[in-house]
């Protein structure tokens, strides 16, 4: 099948193209782990599938997070500790494979030392542990949810890249957190529906219009991905790993620099 739906949770499906998504997997798991260890990753899982073993194997792609850092795991939307009325418009938990995540940022080739990264639904703080591996002025996640945002700052602390003061979890609804006026990227992995969304990208506009930089949108799993396409101050600059990313960029302000639009 070309086209198919994600399974991971099919409140939030985003249809995606399969064989680019696995070839550009393939591609970037040798690019970060070499040929070895992706080769041993692809016999492991044919094992598995083969029941020749019985143990879980890591997937192309997964989760490369630090050992030291609890990230792992879904927490189902109904576990979610918040209001009835928000846990309607929210996605679960689910941490970003850091690897699919590290290859869209490095593709927008960006000074890094320039730009603010906020990733709003943070969960346990996966994305901003792998973003605090590159020289962002600041790293701010918002989470709504107490216990993951309580894990996510017991992950910082475990940070051992960066001092921790640049690298911050919040706790609080997406809809409330403005961020400071400059060079931005965003970053999404399909953590709500658009009652949440239209809100979000209003205060993210606001703070790319004092940006002299292009400022970006990156998004995973992009359920809403018709509304971003139509959004008047938005223009989709890339498609990766088949389309299961979009990247948008900011189409207000002194921006500049805008990469081609490609589809990989
Ligand atoms: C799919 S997880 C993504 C976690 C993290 N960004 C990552 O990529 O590893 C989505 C997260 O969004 C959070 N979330 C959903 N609605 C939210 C809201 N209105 N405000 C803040 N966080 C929210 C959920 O609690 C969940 O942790």
């Amino acid at each position: 099948m070309l086209f198919k739906r994600t399974t991971a949770n099919p409140e939030f499906d985003a249809p995606f193209n399969t064989l680019r998504r696995r070839a550009r997997l393939l591609h970037v798991n040798i690019k970060y782990n070499g040929v070895a260890q992706t080769g041993s990753v692809l016999l492991l899982g044919a094992a598995q599938r083969i029941r020749l073993w019985p143990g879980p194997v890591a997937k192309l792609g997964q989760c490369r997070h630090s050992r030291d850092l609890d990230v792992q795991g879904i927490v189902d939307v109904s576990d979610l500790l918040v209001s009835d009325l928000k846990r309607s418009a929210a996605n679960r938990y689910e941490p970003t494979p850091a690897l699919e995540f590290r290859h869209v940022l490095q593709s927008l080739k960006l000074p890094y030392e320039q730009y603010d990264f906020v990733d709003y639904g943070s969960g346990k703080g996966a994305i901003l542990a792998a973003a605090a591996r590159y020289p962002f002025r600041q790293v701010t996640g918002i989470e709504f949810c107490a216990n993951l945002h309580a894990n996510a700052q017991r992950n910082i602390a475990a940070l051992k890249t960066r001092a921790t003061d640049q690298i911050v979890s919040v706790l609080a609804d997406a809809r409330d957190y403005t961020p400071r006026p400059g060079p931005l990227i965003v970053y999404l992995y399909n953590p709500f529906n658009y009652d949440i969304m239209g809100p979000v990208l209003e205060n993210c506009i606001q703070a790319a219009q004092h940006s002299d930089r292009p400022c970006y949108l990156m998004y995973k799993n992009p359920f809403l991905r018709d509304r971003l396409d139509a959004h008047p101050a938005l223009e989709k600059v890339r498609e990766p790993f088949g389309g299961s990313w979009a990247v948008y960029r900011f189409s207000s302000g002194r921006q500049s620099q805008a990469p081609q639009s490609v589809r990989t």
